[in-house]
This record gives structure tokens, C-alpha cells and sequence, in this order.
């Protein structure tokens, strides 16, 4: 016990750019692998090319494929020579494997710049933020009651158990399931929150109606775009994401994923996958991974593949799985769709009740779930450097907004929402789980060497999540193919982790 302990202790501590003991790295029965695929580059795939680099030493091949741009849904947009988030965006102060990623790549956190926040419900203003804390604690308390306190520790009590998953990590330890992983760390009361609805949670919870209307659901509408009967576990990972503390990272979140697949010395293959297909050879199984390159059909062989993209129909990987028994094809459900429009313009704070923009006191705006409402919010946004002496821009001057819409804008919606505008950037994307579009949550664990990281998005969709999965998948992957069985699945963690130190 204690050596296989000492073992892991050591692969966790030891960077694996160390010289140190290169041989310690893999104690295994049979011979260890000698080639790995991530098909991916988005931070899910990034962070697991990093975290196998850790676990299976350096003499590994790992390729990491990649059909669009590194990063994936961490993406910028270029407005006037400054570049600005399109995609995800924020990062919470207790997101500890982005936290270490961005130490270990030696960039800077750009924290974000205050601004204040409304909420708006298709006509007016019903809510917004003041300078004082205490007047805005005040006026909460006023308007919801005990509503908020209940929110609150309800957020935070969830927050606390979903921590323990850095313990369970840091001492080794894996999950061959999404479910496993949510038992371990918040038992079946997790688990069943990825199946009941937010408001239903909440309402039981003694939270208002009111609240859950004016409060919860414009925070679901600006982070996942879908409404209050999204599942509780997703609801309290977005209210997380509305508390302070939030950063990110100077330069923009997607130099986080290619300075990790440097860091892991991976092999990154700028090509479409198109087929992951099943070689057999006596007991031992292989995965021939089919690709174009320079318009020609090529393949490789590979001992462990790693998934690292939706493989819903709608998301549209390309991917074909042949030879395995059973088929399987895509996953049940789809993804939900957010446009993000970058518009460089003039907002029409008379839309929002201000007709002197001098007036208009709000960064972000939120909006409520009002029907004919064609938009989900819209924020000023600041470039991702920002010089000392950055301020926002005033709204009578033209500035940069970022639009959160369910479909992209039409010129009437535009010109409503901005007096004018120079430029317009629109992407689309699959964004996160359409949440109610399936039942359960995907596997893990696709074939004896071959698993699929974002089935955890249907836990929750975020940097910090696909993450987690990297370095659970990471772990699982080396354990499997070590044999360290008892790495795996463990019950009661809690008291193990404590009898072990
Ligand atoms: C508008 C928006 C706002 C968001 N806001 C936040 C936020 O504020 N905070 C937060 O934490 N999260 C946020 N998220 C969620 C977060 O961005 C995602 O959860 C996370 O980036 C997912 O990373 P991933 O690597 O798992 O997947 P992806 O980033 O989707 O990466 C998958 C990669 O695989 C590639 N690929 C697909 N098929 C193939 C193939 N066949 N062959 C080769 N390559 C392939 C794709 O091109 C892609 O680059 C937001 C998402 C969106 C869209
Ligand atoms: C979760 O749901 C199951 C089945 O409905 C129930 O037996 C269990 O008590 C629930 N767990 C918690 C912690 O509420
Ligand atoms: C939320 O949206 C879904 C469709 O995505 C719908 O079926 C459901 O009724 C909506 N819930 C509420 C409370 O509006
Ligand atoms: C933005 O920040 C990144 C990371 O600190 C840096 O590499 C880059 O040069 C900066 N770009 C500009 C235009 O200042
Ligand atoms: C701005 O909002 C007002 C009030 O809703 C609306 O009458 C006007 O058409 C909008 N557009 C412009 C360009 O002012």
C-alpha cells in the first residue's frame, strides 16, 4: 500500500518535465503504451494530452488532433486590433486545474473590471446593481426575503463537496463513470440533482418564486441560455459562476490550451478524425484512428484514444466508430445553440428606459424569460489585455458588447439594440447541452482503451469541468492499463483519504 501510494504521490508531485526518474513513471505488468490519441484541442483535450503526459512519462507518443483551432470553444474575436472572448469567458476563483494550468504556463490572470449589472424584463429595469454593497444586500433582502441567504448557502454547500474532487485527484484516485464521480463526491443527493429541475430544487429549498424568476433565470439565460428547468446540478454550477471572484486569463483563455499541449510535448496533427475503428489481434485491442491529411486518407494505430469533442448529432464531430460490438454512433441528445455577437457601436440605452446615455449606469445587462425577448444579455466587454490605465467605455461613446442571443440577430434587433454600429461578429455556436434533450448522463469509458471526456458537460459545461474530466480520464486510463484496479471506483473516499495520511 505504501509504495503504490508513494508512487502516485510522486507522479503527482513530480512535474514531468523533471529528469528525475523517468523509469518510475511506469510500473506496469505488460509493456507500457506506445501511442496516444486526444482528438480535440479544446481545453478538455489540451488538459488531458497534459495530465497522460504526467501519468505515463515521457517516452509515450501522444498526437493530439485537431480539425479547427486549438482552443475549440475558448475562441477571441478581433475588433479594431484588440481581441475579445467569443466563447467562454469566465473562470471562478476555486476552478483549482485552470488555476494551476495558467501558474504553470506562467501567464497573468486579468481580473475582471467593475461594472454594474441590471436586469431587464423586455420594458424596464426591475433590478439593478449599486455602488454599496450593503444598499444592494439591503434591497435584496427588501424584494426576496431569506430568498438569497437560502440560495446562497445551498451554492456554497454544494461548492464545498464538489471540491473534495481535487483530494480524490491529487491522491490518485479515478472514476470509470460521470456518476460514479458525482456519487463519491456529493452521494445520491448529486445525482439526483442532474435529473430534477432547478426551480423544483429551489422551491423545495423555500426559495421564492419571485426570486427564481427575476434573479435565477436571467443568471441561467446569460451562462447556458436555457431556463429554470435546466437540472439543479448544471443550476448551482452557473449560480457559482455568478458570485465574485471571477477571472480570466490575459491574452485570452485559449492560451491556456496551447501552451498545455506544448507542455505535454504532444504531436498536435491540425486534421478531421473521421473514423475510429476496432483492431483485434488475440486478446489485445487497438484503435485504428482514420484522418485526412494534405486531402489524402491516412491512418494510425493507436493503444489508448481519448475523445475530447461532443459526439451528439447536432455538435457534428464526423466521426464514424466501426468494428465495435456493440455499434455505437452518436450520443442521444443535442447541443444548444448560442450566437455571440461582438457588435462595435453605440447601445441604445433608450431601449432600456435611458434616453441620456450619460445616465445609463449598467455594463451587462440580464434579462428575464419574457416571451418575444429576442435576446438573453448583452455586457460591455473589455479586451483580453488590459493596459493599467484600461477603463470601460462611457455609453455615449462607441464601445464593444458582446450579445448573447438564441439565434443570430436580425438588422431590426440590432437596430434596436444599438443607436449604430461599425462592425458586427457573429458566431454560432453549439454552446453546451441542450439539458432535458437526453436522459442520464454518457459514458466514460467507450471500449477497454477508448474514452469519451464530455459526457461530464451533461453534469455541468464548463472550462473547470472538462478539466476535472481530463485529469479523471487521464488517471482512469493509466490505472486501466496498469491494472491498479483498486485505483478505481472507490467508496468512501472521505474516511479513506483521511486513514491513508
Ligand atoms: C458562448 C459560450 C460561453 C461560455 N461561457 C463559459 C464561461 O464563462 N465559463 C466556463 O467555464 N465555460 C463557459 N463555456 C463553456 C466552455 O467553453 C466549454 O465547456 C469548454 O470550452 C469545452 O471544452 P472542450 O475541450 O471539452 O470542448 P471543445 O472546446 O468543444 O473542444 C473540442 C475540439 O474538438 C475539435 N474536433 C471536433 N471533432 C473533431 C474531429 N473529428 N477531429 C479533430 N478534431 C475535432 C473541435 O474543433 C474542438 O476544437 C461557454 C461556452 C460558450 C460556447
Ligand atoms: C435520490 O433519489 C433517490 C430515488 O428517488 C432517493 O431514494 C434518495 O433518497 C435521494 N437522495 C437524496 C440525498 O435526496
Ligand atoms: C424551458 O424550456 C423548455 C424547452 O427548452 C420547455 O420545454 C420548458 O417548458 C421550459 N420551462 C419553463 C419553466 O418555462
Ligand atoms: C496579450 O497578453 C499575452 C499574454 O500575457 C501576451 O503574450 C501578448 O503579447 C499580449 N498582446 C498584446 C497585444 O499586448
Ligand atoms: C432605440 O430604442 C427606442 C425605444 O425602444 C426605439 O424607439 C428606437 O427605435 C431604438 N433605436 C434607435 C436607433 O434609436
Amino acid at each position: 500500500m505504501l509504495s503504490r501510494l508513494l508512487l502516485s504521490g510522486f507522479l503527482i508531485l513530480i512535474p514531468f518535465s523533471s529528469e528525475l526518474g523517468n523509469a518510475g513513471f511506469v510500473q506496469l505488468d505488460g509493456a507500457p503504451p506506445s501511442k496516444i490519441a486526444v482528438v480535440g484541442a479544446g481545453i478538455g483535450g489540451s488538459a488531458t494530452a497534459y495530465f497522460l503526459r504526467q501519468h505515463f512519462g515521457p517516452e509515450v507518443r501522444i498526437d493530439v488532433f485537431e480539425k479547427g483551432t486549438v482552443g475549440g470553444r475558448l475562441a477571441t474575436v478581433t475588433v479594431n486590433n484588440q481581441d475579445y472572448e467569443s466563447g467562454g469567458s469566465i473562470i471562478h476563483s476555486l476552478n483549482l486545474h485552470m488555476q494551476d494550468f495558467v501558474k504553470q504556463l506562467g501567464l497573468k490572470y486579468r481580473k475582471s473590471v467593475a461594472g454594474k449589472m441590471a436586469v431587464f424584463n423586455g420594458e424596464e429595469i426591475i433590478l439593478e446593481e449599486t455602488d454599496w454593497y450593503l444598499l444592494d444586500l439591503f434591497r435584496l433582502w427588501w424584494r426576496y426575503g431569506i430568498s438569497f441567504i437560502r440560495m446562497q448557502m445551498w451554492v456554497e454547500e454544494i461548492m464545498e463537496k464538489f471540491m473534495r474532487i481535487y483530494k480524490y485527484q491529487a491522491h490518485g484516485y479515478a472514476f470509470s463513470s460521470v456518476e460514479e464521480l458525482l456519487n463519491s463526491l456529493g452521494g445520491s443527493g448529486f445525482l439526483n440533482m442532474t435529473r430534477r429541475s432547478l426551480s423544483e430544487s429551489l422551491l423545495e429549498l423555500g426559495v421564492s418564486q419571485r426570486f427564481i424568476d427575476e434573479v435565477i433565470s436571467p443568471i441561467m439565460r446569460v451562462n447556458y441560455g436555457q431556463n429554470i428547468s435546466i437540472p439543479a446540478f448544471v443550476g448551482a454550477v452557473s449560480l457559482a459562476g455568478a458570485q465574485a471572484n471571477l477571472w480570466a486569463v490575459e491574452g485570452g483563455n485559449k492560451l491556456v490550451c496551447s501552451g498545455l499541449l506544448k507542455l505535454a510535448k504532444a504531436n498536435l496533427i491540425p486534421a478531421q478524425v473521421t473514423a475510429v475503428s476496432l483492431q483485434t489481434a488475440g486478446e489485445s485491442h487497438q484503435y485504428r484512428l482514420g484522418y485526412s491529411s494534405q486531402n489524402e486518407q491516412v491512418s494510425e494505430v493507436y493503444d489508448i484514444v481519448v475523445v475530447a469533442t461532443p459526439l451528439q448529432q447536432n455538435v457534428r464531430s464526423g466521426i464514424s466508430f466501426q468494428d465495435f460490438d456493440p455499434q455505437f454512433t452518436e450520443m442521444p441528445g443535442s447541443y444548444h445553440q448560442t450566437t455571440a455577437s461582438i457588435v462595435h457601436g453605440y447601445l441604445n440605452c433608450s431601449y432600456f428606459g435611458f434616453p441620456d446615455p450619460k445616465l445609463f449606469p449598467f455594463s451587462s445587462i440580464l434579462t428575464t424569460d419574457t416571451q418575444g425577448l429576442f435576446f438573453n444579455s448583452v455586457a460591455s466587454v473589455c479586451p483580453v489585455n488590459i493596459s493599467a490605465g484600461f477603463r470601460r467605455k462611457p455609453p455615449q461613446e462607441a464601445g464593444v458588447y458582446k450579445v448573447f442571443s438564441p439565434r443570430p440577430l436580425e438588422k431590426p434587433e440590432l437596430k434596436t439594440l444599438f443607436r449604430s454600429y461599425y462592425s458586427v461578429q457573429v458566431t454560432d455556436w453549439q454552446a453546451y447541452p441542450h439539458y432535458g434533450s437526453a436522459q442520464g448522463l454518457p459514458p466514460v469509458v467507450l471500449h477497454d482503451n477508448l474514452y469519451y471526456l464530455n459526457g461530464i458537460e451533461w453534469a455541468g459545461s464548463a472550462m473547470e469541468m472538462s478539466s476535472v474530466a481530463a485529469k479523471n480520464i487521464a488517471l482512469l486510463a493509466y490505472h486501466r492499463w496498469s491494472r491498479q484496479l483498486e485505483m478505481i471506483d472507490q467508496k468512501d473516499l472521505m474516511h479513506k483519504i483521511k486513514t491513508e495520511l
